[in-house]
């Protein structure tokens, strides 16, 4: 049987060396025996995943998704996939997403790097993200804008374009590879993972954001698993109560 396994990188299956050694190995095992894809969904721009692999040891993937779902690379390649950004195109100005969150001082623009055409990423405390949040969406919403608003790690703020987030991305994934629903496994710990789960198994890592903790728990299904252990000794936990891997 075939399967997809997409995951998320910082905190989930990144945080715990040791841990990704023992799951990078079963994996191994796992993909030879059953052709299982591999796709690492990340919120990182492909400069800042690839310092990422300069520091931690992360096996090839089939897929990679950076850029909160705004970009899809095929593997070993370095400009991202024409056919999911022309879906992207549509109804997005990101001029207009930079002028509307100028107005908003409690927005500090994150570092160039992060700043993808299809990306305008901010740093937003937790007490000012309300009130801002809700602001921002009607300021880009009379700017003519079609835009949505993430937050993750209690701490980044990305104004995607309404057709693109980490879900979107994957549903284009999956078809792509051609793998369904009911053989995906998505694993995250924060805001922007959300949109991973829907349909889909999911692993919450144990070490999980509040803005992720406080979703699973308004939206409890049987095909989402809260794992007590972290990062990806969290996500192994997952993959052996969901029977992917062997249980050790
Ligand atoms: C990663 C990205 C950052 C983004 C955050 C949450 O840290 O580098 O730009 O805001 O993920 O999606
Ligand atoms: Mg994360």
């Amino acid at each position: 049987m075939q399967w997809l396994l997409v995951t998320d990188l910082d905190n989930t299956l990144v945080g715990d060396d040791a841990a990704l050694e023992r799951l990078n190995a079963q994996l191994i095992q796992a993909r030879s025996l059953s052709n299982t894809f591999l796709v690492y969904s990340t919120g990182r721009s492909l400069t800042s995943y690839r310092q990422l692999c300069t520091s931690v040891s992360l096996l090839p993937p089939d897929l990679l998704v950076t850029a909160v779902g705004t970009e899809v690379y095929a593997a070993n390649e370095s400009e991202p996939m024409a056919s999911w950004a022309a879906q992207l195109q549509q109804g997005w100005d990101r001029a207009l997403a930079v002028q509307a969150a100028r107005a908003f001082s409690a927005l500090t623009p994150q570092p160039d790097t992060e700043q993808r055409p299809f990306k305008v990423s901010y740093f937003l405390r937790p007490s000012d993200a309300p009130a801002v949040m809700a602001e921002l969406a009607d300021a880009l919403r009379e700017a003519g804008l079609s835009a949505q608003l993430i937050y993750s790690g209690s701490k980044d703020l990305d104004i995607l374009p309404q057709q693109a987030n980490k879900g979107q991305a994957l549903q284009f994934v999956q078809a792509q590879l051609g793998v369904a629903t009911e053989h995906t496994i998505a694993a995250g710990d924060s805001g922007n993972d959300i949109a991973l789960f829907g349909a889909n198994r999911g692993i919450i890592v144990g070490n999980a954001q509040p803005e992720l903790l406080d979703w699973h728990r308004q939206n409890l299904a049987p095909h989402r698993y809260l794992a007590t252990a972290h990062y990806a000794a969290g996500i192994q936990e997952g993959l052996e109560y969901f029977g992917l891997l062997p249980v050790g």
